[in-house]
C-alpha cells in the first residue's frame, strides 16, 4: 500500500506542468486554480505608487512597459506605470487561458521588425495587418525601408518625381528588373509595377502605431542604394547614371534636408534611419565636386567623405530633436557623435559602436535576416538562398560574449525582411511568421525556454485562423540530412593541396573543409561549403595507394546569391603524384536549377594515392563540399 501510494505520488509529480502558453514568455508567472474570466476588467491601476515601488529597480524604459496582470474566476486586473505597460498586459491577456498572476517587463527597449517595401512594395492595408501581429508579441518598432534603387515609396511634396517616376519600374519580378537594365517606368504606364505610401497612408499607419504602443522608424537611404533618386533628379549624382548621392554638391544636402524635414513632419519617431550601407563610393574618386569637398574639409579617404555626409545629416536631425540610426558602415571613416549603429554585417560593428560609447541594435545577417529560407530551400519558394530556421533565430542571444560594462548600450534586436525575392504579400507573411516570434521572445524575455516551439505553434495557428499566410512550423523538415549525419570515406582527414588560389574565394574551413567528413547544409554560409570565383583544382593525398571504387563531390546551385553548378567536373588519379590519368569526366546534366545540391560522382575501379578534382566554373560562384572517395 505504501509502495503504491508513493508510485502514485511520483506519477503526479512527473506529469508535465501545463505550459504557460504566452509569447514572449513573461518574467514571472504564478498559475492558479479556477476557471478564468477573461472578459471582465475588475480594475485598472495606472501610475500608482505601489507598482512604481515594485518596479523601481528597473531601468526607466523597462518601468514604462512593465505590468502586473492578475486573472481570477471573477475577472482580470492590471497594474502598470503607463498606458504602454497597460497595453502590453492586454497582449498577454489575449493569449492566457488560465487563472494566473503575471509580473512582466522587457529585456530590451528596442524590439524591431524591418520591412523592405522598396524591392517589392506593400501597401498601407498590408502594413496595418502586420502591425497587429507584431504588437501581439510585444514588438515595439516597425522599421520601414522606404527607399532603395528599386523604388522610392514615400510621398514627398517638394519632390514629386520621387513618386511619379522613381516609385515605378518595368517588371515586377526582381530577376526581370535586375537583368533587363533596371528600367524605371512612369506612374500609370501599362507595364509599371510599384507604388508608394501617401501622407494619408502614413497618418493611418501612425494612428494604429499609437494604439499599438509601437514606433515606426522611417529609413531614407543615403548615400548608396539611391539609384532611383538620381534617376528622378540626376543633378544629385556625381554624373548621370550614378547610384549614389554626390556629397561634393550642396544640392545634395539641400535635397536630403528638405526630404528629411518632410519625413520629420510625418513621423514622430525619436529615431530616423539614414541607411548608410553598401555605398560603393565608385564615382566619388573621379568627381571634381567630391574632390573639392575632400580638399576643403581635409578628408583623405572616401570613407571619410561618407562620414562627412552622415555627420552633417546628424547635425541636422539632432537640431530637430531627432536621433540618427545607420547601418554599421557608418562606423567607417569615423562615427557621428550621437549616432546609433544597427549591426548587420555580424555583430562586430555593434560591439565597436558600444565600445565607443554609442547605442547598438543587433540585426546580424546570420540570425536576423528572415529573407533566408526557413526550411529546406529545395522545397521553399525560390529566394535568396541561405537557410535560417526558427531555432537558429531563437538561438541568438545578443548579450552573449558581450562585456557586461557594455550591456546598457545594447538597445535590442530586430528581424529584417529584404524583399528582392519576396514577390507577393502572402510570401511576405510566410517569411515573417513564425520567425518574428523568436526575435520578439529573445528581445523581451529574460532567457530561452524549452517549450518555445509549442508556444509558437499555438500563436502561429491563431494567426493562420485570422487569415495570415504563415509557415506551418509543424511541417518543418529541418537541416540537410548530409549535414546532420556527415559521411565517412577514404579521404576523411587526408590533406588537400589547392592549385586554386585562395584570393577571390570563400575558404570557410580552410584546407580541411573538403575532406573533414562534414557536409555542407542548406546554407552556403554555414562554414562547411567552400566558394570559388574560379575553377577549382584540388588534389587529395590519401597517403597510400589503395583500391578506389567511387569518386564524387557535391556542388551547390543558388541563383539568388549567384552560385551555379560547374560546367563539368573531372577526376584524375595518380599513384606517384606526377603521372595522372583521367578517371572521370562528369558533365553538367542538371542545367542551373533554382535551388539544388547536385552530386557529380560515379563508380570507378582504380588504384590510386592521389585524387585530383578539377571543376570548371560556368559563371559567378562555384560552391563545393565534400569530396568523397571510397
Ligand atoms: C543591408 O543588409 N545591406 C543592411
Ligand atoms: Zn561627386
Amino acid at each position: 500500500m505504501k509502495r503504491i501510494f508513493s508510485l502514485l505520488l511520483t506519477a503526479c509529480l512527473v506529469l508535465p506542468m501545463q505550459a504557460f502558453d504566452v509569447i514572449p514568455a513573461p518574467v514571472k508567472v504564478t498559475v492558479q486554480e479556477g476557471t478564468p474570466n477573461l472578459r471582465r476588467e475588475l480594475s485598472r491601476k495606472i501610475g500608482k505608487k505601489a507598482f512604481a515601488n515594485r518596479t523601481a529597480q528597473l531601468p526607466a524604459w523597462a518601468q514604462e512597459e512593465a505590468y502586473l496582470l492578475t486573472v481570477t474566476p471573477k475577472g482580470y486586473k492590471v497594474e502598470a506605470n503607463t498606458e504602454t505597460g497597460y497595453f502590453r498586459a492586454l497582449q498577454t491577456l489575449a493569449q492566457v487561458d488560465e487563472c494566473c498572476e503575471v509580473f512582466d517587463y522587457p529585456r530590451f527597449p528596442y524590439r524591431g521588425f524591418m520591412l523592405d517595401v522598396s524591392r517589392h512594395f506593400r501597401d498601407k492595408d498590408f502594413i496595418l495587418k502586420q502591425m497587429k501581429a507584431l504588437a501581439s508579441v510585444k514588438l515595439n518598432r516597425l522599421h520601414l525601408h522606404l527607399t532603395d534603387d528599386a523604388g522610392w515609396r514615400l510621398q514627398i511634396d517638394r519632390y514629386p518625381r520621387l513618386t511619379s517616376r522613381a516609385a515605378w519600374r518595368e517588371g515586377a519580378a526582381w530577376e526581370t528588373w535586375n537583368t533587363t537594365g533596371r528600367r524605371y517606368a512612369d506612374e500609370g504606364s501599362p507595364d509599371a509595377s510599384g507604388g508608394y505610401l501617401t501622407k494619408a497612408d502614413i497618418r493611418e499607419i501612425l494612428a494604429l502605431a499609437d494604439e499599438l504602443e509601437m514606433e515606426v522608424v522611417p529609413e531614407i537611404e543615403m548615400p548608396g542604394h539611391s539609384r532611383e533618386v538620381i534617376f528622378a533628379y540626376p543633378e544629385l549624382g556625381c554624373k548621370a547614371g550614378s547610384e549614389e548621392f554626390c556629397p561634393g554638391k550642396e544640392a545634395t544636402f539641400v535635397f536630403l534636408e528638405n526630404v528629411l524635414e518632410e519625413v520629420i513632419g510625418m513621423f514622430p519617431s525619436a529615431y530616423i534611419h539614414i541607411g548608410g550601407d553598401e555605398a560603393s563610393k565608385r564615382d566619388w574618386a573621379q568627381c571634381p565636386d567630391c574632390q573639392a569637398r575632400m580638399q576643403a574639409e581635409g578628408l583623405t579617404t572616401v570613407e571619410e567623405l561618407q562620414s562627412y555626409l552622415v555627420r552633417r545629416i546628424e547635425r541636422f536631425l539632432n537640431a530637430k530633436g531627432r536621433r540618427l540610426i545607420g547601418w554599421d558602415e557608418i562606423l567607417e571613416g569615423g562615427l557621428s557623435p550621437n549616432a546609433t549603429v544597427m549591426s548587420w554585417r555580424g555583430t562586430e560593428g555593434g560591439i565597436q559602436a558600444m565600445r565607443e560609447g554609442h547605442y547598438a541594435i543587433m540585426t546580424p545577417g546570420q540570425y536576423c535576416y528572415i529573407n533566408n529560407a526557413q526550411d529546406a530551400p529545395v522545397f521553399e519558394p525560390s529566394g535568396q538562398g541561405g537557410y535560417l530556421p526558427l531555432d537558429a533565430v531563437y538561438g541568438y542571444d545578443p548579450l552573449e560574449g558581450i562585456p557586461e560594462s557594455l550591456h546598457p548600450l545594447m538597445m535590442g534586436l530586430q528581424a529584417n525582411l529584404w524583399q528582392e525575392y519576396v514577390v507577393t504579400p502572402e510570401h511576405t507573411e510566410y517569411m515573417m511568421y513564425p520567425r518574428v516570434a523568436a526575435i520578439a521572445e529573445r528581445a523581451w524575455s529574460p532567457g530561452k525556454s524549452a517549450d518555445f516551439r509549442e508556444r509558437v505553434i499555438r500563436w502561429n495557428d491563431a494567426l493562420a485562423q485570422k487569415g495570415y499566410h504563415v509557415f506551418d512550423i509543424r511541417k518543418e523538415r529541418g537541416e540537410r540530412k548530409a549535414f546532420r549525419e556527415g559521411v565517412f570515406h577514404l579521404a576523411v582527414g587526408k590533406p588537400v593541396r589547392y592549385a586554386t588560389p585562395w584570393h577571390n574565394s570563400y575558404p570557410s574551413g580552410r584546407e580541411k573543409a573538403l575532406t573533414d567528413g562534414l557536409c555542407g547544409g542548406w546554407s552556403f554560409g554555414d562554414g562547411r561549403w567552400q566558394g570559388f570565383l574560379s575553377d577549382v583544382d584540388v588534389t587529395v593525398d590519401l597517403q597510400q595507394t589503395q583500391d578506389i571504387h567511387y569518386l564524387g563531390a557535391t556542388f551547390l546551385c543558388q541563383p539568388g546569391p549567384e552560385i551555379f553548378l560547374p560546367s563539368d567536373v573531372e577526376f584524375w588519379i595518380s599513384t606517384d603524384g606526377e603521372h595522372y590519368t583521367r578517371a572521370l569526366l562528369l558533365p553538367n546534366e542538371s542545367g542551373q536549377p533554382a535551388q539544388a545540391y547536385v552530386v557529380y560522382g560515379a563508380t570507378v575501379r582504380e588504384k590510386a594515392r592521389y585524387v585530383r578534382m578539377l571543376a570548371h566554373r560556368s559563371q559567378a560562384w562555384l560552391f563545393v563540399d565534400e569530396i568523397v572517395v571510397n
